[in-house]
């Protein structure tokens, strides 16, 4: 962040928050709708790779961000990774992010509601299939709310439905089957701890594309058997439940989830498989030990950003809220695994 766009911290009422990414352990396609939309059932849940934001209020009444990538991307560029890869892609700036159109459409709903200044460190690869810029958004709207105007729940969700498919989702992280274009969610809890490794290939996905390429199953897969092993806790249970409908859709598109393919089913993981509509892979690991030996070797494989993350405690979220912390993305609470890059 240029020194331009950091923000003084003395005596201004700002809120800081982590905004995490999610990953698909289930994903089924199951119509294509007249709106364009694909309707599907999906199992998703919130995992320890956060992007950081700071959100003032302004009195001028005018809304600005300031948004850049966070130690991430310099990681990768001191790692001799040439940034034209596509794995930090240009950041939308202004109207074309998601968090700028999120407080716009914040104050046009709630009477009363100011002028924004906001503040956005990425670390959430973009085209990933990890939901980062919805988090980004669904946690301005419960940013702005918590200082500014007073809005329910209902009208909450709604807004945030309207602000793209997984928004909803990121409002009550943790873990949830979400249906419809996947806005209606519904939490699941207990969520167990479990260690994964995320895999970002140098290459993105659009979301429309995959979707757009996506042959529809005659025999549409249910979603309870990867939700019963998912609440069991055992890794090795819930690795062979893994489905995402959509992967078979990417493959045609873009040659990397082929090569995501191979690599994952030759790292040792316990399941293995591309997440949301791509183009990022995750593995699901034993343990953290294993995590950060898949991880190592990931990363000498050259497959691209890799993380180990791991499920999010929900008692270091606060009842519905994302985890807070410092501009630096520092985690105070449950166990964090930030993203190693290279
Ligand atoms: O909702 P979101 O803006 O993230 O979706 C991006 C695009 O992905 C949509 O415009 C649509 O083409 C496709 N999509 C879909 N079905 C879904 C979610 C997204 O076809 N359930």
């Amino acid at each position: 962040m240029s020194a331009r766009g950091s923000p003084e911290s003395a005596g201004t009422r700002e809120v800081r928050l982590l905004a995490p990414c999610k990953l698909n352990l289930f994903l089924e396609v199951l119509a294509k709708r007249r709106d364009g939309y694909h309707e599907l059932i999906t199992l998703m849940v919130a995992v320890s790779l956060y992007d950081t934001l700071i959100v003032r209020p302004q009195p001028a009444g005018t809304n600005r961000l300031h948004c850049c990538w966070s130690a991430g991307r310099r990681a990768v560029r001191g790692a001799g990774w040439d940034p034209a890869t596509g794995v930090w892609d240009d950041l939308p700036q202004d109207q074309e992010n998601l968090v700028y159109q999120t407080v716009e459409a914040l104050c046009r709903a709630a009477p009363g509601a100011q002028g924004w200044e906001i503040w956005l460190w990425k670390r959430i690869p973009t085209r990933a299939g990890l939901g980062g810029a919805s988090s980004d958004a669904a946690a301005v709207l419960k940013a702005c709310t918590r200082i500014g105007p007073r809005v329910d729940a209902e009208q909450l969700a709604a807004i945030a439905g309207t602000l793209g498919s997984d928004v909803p989702f990121f409002l009550n992280v943790g873990a949830a089957v979400g249906e419809g274009r996947g806005e209606r969610i519904y939490p699941v809890r207990p969520v167990p701890h479990y260690h994964f490794v995320v895999t970002r290939p140098p290459v993105g996905l659009s979301t429309a594309e995959v979707y757009r390429n996506c042959r529809l199953p005659s025999k549409p897969r249910d979603v309870s058997a990867t939700l019963e092993a998912f609440g069991s806790g055992d890794p090795v249970r819930l690795g062979r439940t893994l489905f995402n409908r959509l992967q078979e859709a990417a493959r045609e598109i873009n040659p990397w989830v082929n090569r995501m393919e191979k690599l994952f089913a030759a790292s040792g993981c316990l399941g293995y498989q591309m997440t949301g509509s791509g183009s990022s892979f995750f593995g699901l690991c034993r343990h953290a030990r294993h995590a950060r030996r898949v991880a190592a070797w990931l990363r000498a494989m050259r497959a691209g950003a890799v993380y180990h993350v791991t499920t999010l405690a929900l008692e270091s979220l606060g009842a519905s809220e994302p985890a807070e912390g410092d501009c630096h993305g520092n985690h105070r609470g449950s166990h964090q695994a930030y993203g190693e890059h290279g």
